[in-house]
């Protein structure tokens, strides 16, 4: 029995990560397409970098959560299948949690790419509009971001990965930015049980035959155990109405 996850910024909220759709509409203090979009960044390569070098020593500063160590524990001890860990955050939180594969469908925070070579470097201090890539010295780095616009990575993977799932866990995600939130549908179409959990329903409730509400952090753990302990998933009461 495979069991796919899909984490969005909700996973990362209990950590001091901010969600993305604050009611102000705001991304830590910053308009979307400031600094999430390629246009953004053409417009003014310095706030860009200065934004993610300010996020990338934020995140230094935290700690994963009860959510992403529940989750690294399912990784580790599910023995029924395989379990494959895809996330739309660009933190470091579940690596550093102890999940050992995972997939970073919008990019990381640790990294930047070269705009001309394509080649990504590992990153963890302040980047600079001036750095060049040192593989082939013919243009700029940039961070290594899916920003709005841009296609995700590992998309080909993903779709195998869907593929093969018999359970699908859905956390912390709103349900509104695509290809990610099309999984759920995907996966119930080839008929996998769906579970999501989340503060409230999200905007793809109906994709899911459980909704499981409250915060990750809570609500995650004693799922995990339940799960390990039973070795299934017949202690559900499967009515997500
Ligand atoms: P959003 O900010 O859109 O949604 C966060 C979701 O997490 C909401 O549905 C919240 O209800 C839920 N949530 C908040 N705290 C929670 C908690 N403690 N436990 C459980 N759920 C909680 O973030 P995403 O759905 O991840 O893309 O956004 C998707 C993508 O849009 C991001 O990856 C990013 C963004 O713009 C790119 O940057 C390309």
């Amino acid at each position: 029995m495979n069991i796919t996850i899909l984490t969005g910024a909700g996973v990362s909220a209990e950590s001091g990560m901010k969600v993305f759709r604050e009611k102000d509409g705001l991304w830590e203090n910053h308009r979307i397409e400031d600094v999430a979009t390629y246009e953004g960044y053409v417009r003014n390569k310095k706030l860009v970098h200065d934004f993610y070098n300010m996020l990338r020593a934020k995140v230094k500063k935290l700690d994963p959560n009860n959510a992403h160590i529940a989750l690294a524990k399912l990784e580790q001890n599910w023995t029924k299948g395989k379990v494959y860990l895809i996330t739309q955050n660009i933190d470091d939180l579940h690596e550093r949690a102890g999940s050992k594969h995972v997939i970073h469908m919008h990019g990381v925070l640790n990294s930047m790419i070269c705009e001309h070579c394509g080649k990504e470097l590992e990153f963890f201090e302040a980047s600079t509009s001036e750095d060049v890539c040192p593989h082939c010295g013919r243009a700029l780095l940039r961070p290594n971001i899916v920003w709005f616009g841009e296609v995700p990575y590992y998309l080909d993977e993903i779709e195998q990965i869907l593929g093969q799932t018999n359970v699908f866990l859905c956390i912390g995600t709103s349900g509104v930015v695509y290809p990610a939130a099309g999984f759920a549908s995907l996966t119930k179409t080839n008929g996998a049980l769906n579970i999501e959990f989340n503060l409230e329903k999200s905007k793809i409730a109906s994709d899911f035959a459980l909704g499981v509400y409250g915060k990750a952090g809570e609500t995650l753990p004693s799922f995990v155990d339940k799960l390990l302990e039973m070795g299934d998933f017949s202690f559900l009461n499967k009515d997500n109405s």
